[in-house]
């Protein structure tokens, strides 16, 4: 956008609930904040989760093969006795219910009352379908004795379902400036490989997780991919990155190997945010990321020079989302949206604005 002519297409300056010159209504402050609400309640369920896996009480509520005893009912009750592992796991399930709630909630309303914002309506059906897998995906988690596959794939999920609602939230911003149209070609492949990378990183590191056995039956200290490696890094059993090893070494390494990309890239976008300046909003969010990303390669590499510490591993997994909350944002910055169809002064407009 140029010169300030034309608005962007979801109308800094309107006022909440106006119905703009084009067929997108701004959602009211009260979605607004229902939204941003959602999306703590979406990072709180998510370390609520690595807590869960950290204490041993993934089968708090009933061994895998409970069947419906171990979820929804939790060891056969609505509500689980006053034992320590069923109440974490049981919190889990309770702020994943409320999640589903007010993912539905914004559905709904985004269906009633803004029904001509086709992105926000699509977003919210988006989620609500994610939350309802995430949460069968859960039960089969703890019905196949807490497989390393499926706490991945748990995890991969909680990640694109945090992504959607990042979006949903960024769909309900009015002051969010654009990014600048001098953006550059490579930005936004960069800030969608980097968001990949992160991803990959994460994925494996769930993975990694999984393979530690927390909560289940057959755990034995030691158990699992964390040390496969020994306390070394940044190399490992003497050499760099020694594959073939053993299965949990490989399993070690291909987390250490999608770091080291997703470190690149990240590093690449972070230089390129910064060389550009795009907007305020994407420096702010550039620098946050170079933060995090140094904190989270120092207590990645902590968890692997000292024992295995609950607290670092929950941090570990705290850092990461935050990381990749913060590349998706970049991303989303520099996704293109439809401009309006015509400005508020009424001239037309064919102008892509960010979104
Ligand atoms: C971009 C940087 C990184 C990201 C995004 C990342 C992300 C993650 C995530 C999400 C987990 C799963 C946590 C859980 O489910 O509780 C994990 C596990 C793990 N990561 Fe990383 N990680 C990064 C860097 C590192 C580094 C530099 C190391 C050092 C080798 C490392 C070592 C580990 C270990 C040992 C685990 C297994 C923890 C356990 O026992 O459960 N990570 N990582």
């Amino acid at each position: 956008m140029q010169g300030g002519a034309v608005p962007p297409f979801d109308g800094i300056g309107l006022q909440r609930g106006a119905v703009p010159p084009f067929d997108e209504v701004l959602p009211s402050a009260a979605y607004r904040r229902l939204a941003l609400a959602t999306l703590a309640a979406t990072f709180a369920l998510i370390i609520v989760g690595g807590i869960v896996r950290v204490s041993d009480s993934g089968l708090g509520c009933g061994p895998a093969g409970s069947g419906l005893n171990g979820w929804p009912f939790c060891n056969g009750d609505v509500v689980p006795g006053l034992d320590l592992n069923s109440v974490i796991e049981y919190s889990h399930r309770t702020l994943g219910g409320i999640v589903g709630l007010m993912m539905i909630s914004l559905a709904v309303l985004a269906l009633r009352r803004y029904r001509s914002h086709t992105r926000l309506v699509r977003a919210t059906a988006a989620a609500t379908g994610l939350v309802i897998a995430q949460g069968l995906l859960g039960a089969a988690t703890v019905e196949q004795d807490l497989d390393e596959r499926l706490v991945a794939s748990h995890l991969g999920l909680a990640m694109a379902l945090l992504a959607v609602v990042l979006y949903i939230v960024r769909a309900t911003a009015s002051d969010r400036p654009p990014a600048s149209p001098q953006t550059g070609s490579r930005f936004r492949p960069l800030a969608l490989i980097s968001s990949g990378l992160v991803f990959c990183t994460i994925v494996a590191g769930g993975y990694m997780a999984g393979t530690q056995n927390y909560g289940r039956s057959d755990y034995q200290l030691g158990d699992g991919a964390h040390h496969a490696c020994g306390k070394e890094f940044p190399s490992c059993n003497g050499d760099f990155l020694p594959f073939g090893q053993a299965r949990l070494v490989d399993i070690h390494l291909t987390h250490r190997v999608f770091m080291y990309l997703a470190t690149i890239s990240v590093v690449a976008l972070i230089v390129m945010t910064l060389r550009r300046r795009p907007s305020t909003e994407m420096v702010r969010a550039a620098w946050i990321a170079a933060g995090l990303l140094v904190c989270q390669l120092l207590v990645g590499a902590l968890n692997v020079w000292l024992d295995e510490y609950e607290a670092l591993i929950v941090l570990h997994l705290a850092l990461g989302t935050l990381l990749w909350a913060t590349v998706v944002s970049v991303a989303l910055a520099l996704y293109p949206a439809r401009a309006p169809a015509t400005s508020r002064s009424g001239s037309p407009s064919g102008e892509a604005v960010a979104a």
